[in-house]
């Protein structure tokens, strides 16, 4: 019997493995409408971060739609601020943890809008190195 169980938690325990990938299985479409009146207020209707509650603060809520911040903003660091609030992220206290008004699913389907915002393409991070081009004379 004992067995049995060992066996269970060995066949469990990949799932919980810290590299893991992250899935963040939201639904957009649902969290629009989390975003609309729980977000908007500081991030902004474009998500930009100039939303009238969010102009006042310092720093500023981020701006999800600058390529500057694309490589940043994964759906997994979108679902940990989300959930966990700044403060918990090293972030501003400003940015609130929302695991007390929405639950898991909402919280992922919020993500997922936010996710939304980022450009289609990411800034080039650092240009690959060996596509150096040779410097202009
Ligand atoms: C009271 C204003 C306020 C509200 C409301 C708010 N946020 Fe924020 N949020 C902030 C601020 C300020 C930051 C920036 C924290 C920092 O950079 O230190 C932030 C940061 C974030 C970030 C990280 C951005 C980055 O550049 O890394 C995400 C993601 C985010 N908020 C999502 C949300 C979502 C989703 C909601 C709604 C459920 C929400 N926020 C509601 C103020 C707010």
């Amino acid at each position: 019997m004992k067995k049995l169980v060992l066996l269970a938690g060995l066949v469990a325990l990949p799932a919980l493995a810290a590299d893991a990938p992250f899935e963040l299985k939201g639904d957009a479409a649902k969290g629009e409408a989390h975003y609309k009146t729980l977000c908007i207020s500081c991030h902004g209707e474009k998500g930009d971060g100039n939303g009238p509650a969010g102009a006042a603060l310092t720093p500023k809520p981020g701006n999800f739609t600058d390529p500057a911040n694309a490589e940043r903003i994964t759906e997994e660091w979108v679902y940990k601020m989300v959930k966990l609030g700044g403060q918990a992220n090293g972030k501003s206290p400003m940015m609130v943890a929302w695991s007390g008004a929405l639950n898991d699913q909402q919280i992922r389907d919020v993500a997922a809008f936010v996710m939304k915002f980022k450009p289609a393409k990411a800034a080039p991070a650092a240009p690959a190195k060996a596509a150096k081009k040779p410097a202009k004379k």
